[in-house]
């Protein structure tokens, strides 16, 4: 990486990183390839003196050239899952840290409901920890929503959010100050369901028209809460408008795309993905391809779709060969996709839980209802020794 003046800025060179942070522009990314010199302009423009730029940065490359289907962003997803690996080391702290956070933001929903003011502090902590985590590497926590925690969905959504919406803006080039600042927001981003008749908001079937109203009215229930705490605009930004949608048929303002700021956009994206795949009490969720395919279609409708790009970038997909963690905490080498089920192919486990190898099996993640084993993420193969019979056989 090399820092010089916007004004010495050529034709191709590859922005990593500008002298101002994410929110003192108004520029959506701060990583680009240089096209033409409208973009040199728009940095002197917005203020920006100095950048920070870097020769052969593959994502900056790749995020840059990418307008395609979903399909064709997870080609792309290929070469850039480096930054998702999973660090095996920080996976029992990441999982302590994901049942800990969820009892947390647990009592600080149930405070809410009950009237008293929550305890900002904790808040503060737990999104500080997930800020932390994340830069260091941002598909670690990703992995543990995949895990299955019986607690209440509002509670774990709210949590997800948070850990979606922290690796979004991490992948968008924001500072740890900025990150944590989106982590606490998405872990609030609900406060107003807990504000809500709890018939209402536990209803199995389906609301009538004048319990909708009641519960949409939740975005503004939440904003006003938070605002009486005195948070900061950019979190209340997330809050008020993760159910604006791109073409204003959103609510509680109906904002369109470009009255709709950064925060409210990630937490739009985050908030659709996350209650789509998850399980609820009247619906399963559906796994995560089909729910891109599903959110790539209400890119003209619903979603930002530049926001929705780095969002796919950032969730991980599986290629024949990779090597990935699974819940039971064994490694394996995916060895054959399952195109109905892309997040279930079979692998080849070839060490156990506690690290030690055993011989090549191959398991078919889509069979044994029973016993079903789940992928956490992708590990870096790079310190891990694996037997060539996993290639043979
Ligand atoms: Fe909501």
């Amino acid at each position: 990486m090399k820092k010089i003046s916007v004004s010495e800025l050529r034709i191709g060179d590859k922005v990593v990183k500008l002298d101002k942070g994410w929110f003192e522009t108004g520029l959506l990314t701060h990583k680009f390839t240089v096209k033409d010199t409208a973009v040199i302009q728009k940095l002197k423009d917005n203020g920006v003196s100095d950048v920070f730029i870097e020769k052969d940065d593959l994502e900056a490359a790749v995020i840059d050239i990418f307008q395609g289907k979903p399909e064709e962003i997870i080609e792309h997803k290929k070469e850039i899952i480096s930054k998702n690996y999973i660090n095996l080391g920080e996976v029992s702290n990441a999982r302590t840290l994901y049942t800990e956070s969820v009892k947390i933001v647990h009592s600080v929903l149930g405070d809410i409901r009950s009237g008293k003011m929550f305890n900002e502090n904790a808040v503060k902590s737990v999104a500080s920890n997930i800020a932390e985590i994340t830069l260091k590497n941002r598909g670690v926590m990703a992995s543990m929503t995949k895990l299955k925690y019986h607690d209440n969905y509002t509670f774990l959504h709210s949590m997800n959010v948070s850990i979606f919406a922290s690796s979004l803006a991490a992948h968008l080039g924001m500072n740890k100050d900025e990150i944590e600042l989106i982590a606490q927001a998405g872990l609030l981003h609900d406060a107003g369901k807990m504000l809500v008749p709890i018939e209402i908001l536990n209803k199995p079937g389906k609301l009538t028209e004048e319990e909708f109203k009641i519960m949409k009215n939740h975005v503004i229930l939440g904003y006003e809460y938070l605002v009486k705490q005195g948070l900061p605009k950019k979190m209340l930004n997330l809050v008020l408008q993760h159910h604006e949608r791109y073409d204003g048929s959103g609510y509680p303002q109906g904002l369109k795309d470009e009255q709709i700021s950064v925060e409210g956009k990630i937490g739009a994206v985050v908030d659709i993905y996350d209650a789509i795949t998850s399980d609820r009490c009247y619906h399963k969720g559906i796994e995560p391809p089909a729910a891109l395919k599903l959110m790539f279609r209400w890119t003209d409708s619903h979603i930002n779709k530049k926001i929705f790009e780095f969002f796919v970038m950032n969730v991980g997909i599986y290629p024949v060969g990779s090597l990935v963690l699974l819940d039971t905490n064994e490694l394996a080498v995916v060895g054959r996709m399952n195109t109905v089920r892309p997040t279930e192919p079979s692998v080849l486990v070839f060490m156990d839980k506690v690290g030690r190898r055993i011989p090549v099996q191959m398991v078919d993640l889509s069979k044994n209802i029973l016993h079903k084993k789940k992928i956490l993420g992708p590990v870096n193969p790079e310190n891990i020794n694996i037997p060539d019979e996993v290639y043979f056989s």
